[in-house]
């Protein structure tokens, strides 16, 4: 068989499990706008079936996926130029999962990283579903054939793993069906971590809400946080090596050069040789002029979750004109009578 080409199209997802961070806006949604510009075909997706592999309260689960929806469009992505949509509403996601789970084999499962850090020391109590949530994850990507999946560095692992499930299924059933995906892990800040511990990633389940921006946090909030934020003693240095064995330091200032769209070696020219105790303040004075007008967008959007909701439902008429051919087509490969 000849290597097919595939559509250049990307498709990333965020779970709706808690309010949007700093760390998925400048790791992930930054860069999913940026990508509605190139010559790409854009899905984005709020993955609620990912959500459940941990409990969610259902009425904090609707409105999480409403509010994420309103930080995607608040932050750029327009319906027009993507498909927005929550994966429940497409149904082809989970019944690929179900293909994928026979696909991957348990010994691949059990070495992903973000499964026992999830599951901790009481992984016999962990569901089913967050144990199997990377086949999922594969499912989600390529029931679209995406070639490009823009994520944070903490994903990496699950996309290589979407790379040999792609690669095992075309193997086993002698086709070129589909295609090895792309990670795009790039710019200042595609691990942004911890304001309280610059050893751990920013989280929206860090139990203190000190470690981290939320989109939602208003000025006062925001400029709080950051004063705060642990740093060291030291000035800041001129060049980039400088931050080598200084983690919140580094932090700070990647979280800095992914706001203001700088490298790193920019903005330390700006600011070497400045004390936190003058950088603080030019941070959260960045981060507010930034970050303000996404929250005050999202909460206009919130007032009104009808206009969301028809977003989303649009969105899944057109992705499954995507979706429900290539289950047809992976269901006639795999030998299901149609
Ligand atoms: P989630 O919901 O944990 O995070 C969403 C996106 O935000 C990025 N991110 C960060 N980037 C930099 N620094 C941080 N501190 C930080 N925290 C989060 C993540 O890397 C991610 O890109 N499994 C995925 C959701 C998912 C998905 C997919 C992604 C499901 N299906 C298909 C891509 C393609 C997750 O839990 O992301």
């Amino acid at each position: 068989m000849t290597t097919p080409t595939f559509t250049p199209r990307v498709f990333s997802g965020i779970q709706p499990s808690g309010g949007l961070t700093l760390g998925n806006y400048l790791g992930a949604i930054k860069r999913f706008v940026s990508m509605q510009d190139e010559a790409f075909e854009t899905i984005y997706c709020m993955v609620d079936l990912h959500a459940i592999t941990v409990w969610q309260d259902p009425a904090d689960l609707r409105r999480n996926t409403r509010e994420l929806a309103a930080g995607f469009i608040a932050s750029g992505i327009s319906p027009e130029k993507s498909i927005l949509i929550n994966q429940s509403q497409v149904p082809e996601h989970a019944q690929l999962a179900w293909i994928f789970n026979c696909v991957a084999r348990m010994g691949w499962m059990k070495r992903m990283t973000q499964f026992k850090d999830k599951a901790g020391k009481n992984a016999e109590a962990a569901s089913l579903g967050l144990f199997g949530y990377p086949a999922l994850m594969a499912a989600d990507i390529l029931i679209y054939h995406a070639t490009h999946v823009p994520v944070g560095e903490d994903q990496k692992q699950h996309l290589e793993l979407t790379r040999d499930i792609a690669a095992k299924f075309n193997h086993d059933y002698d086709v070129d069906f589909f295609p090895l995906t792309e990670p795009v892990i790039e710019g200042a800040a595609t691990r942004v971590m911890s304001l309280r511990d610059g050893s751990k990633k920013m989280s929206k389940s860090d139990p203190s809400d000190a470690s981290r921006i939320n989109m939602t946090d208003d000025a006062d909030t925001i400029a709080k946080k950051i004063r705060k934020a642990k740093t060291d003693p030291d000035a800041l240095p001129s060049e980039a090596e400088g931050l080598a064995d200084r983690p919140e330091a580094r932090n700070l200032v990647n979280i800095y050069a992914a706001l203001n769209d700088q490298s790193v070696a920019e903005v330390l020219r700006d600011v070497g040789g400045q004390q936190f105790g003058a950088f603080k303040p030019l941070l959260a004075e960045l981060a507010v002029s930034k970050l303000s007008p996404i929250s005050s967008e999202m909460a206009r959007l919130m007032a009104d979750p009808s206009e969301i909701d028809q977003i989303l439902k649009r969105g899944a008429r057109q992705a499954r004109d995507i979706t429900a051919p290539i289950l047809e087509k992976t269901y006639e490969i795999v030998g299901m009578v149609r």
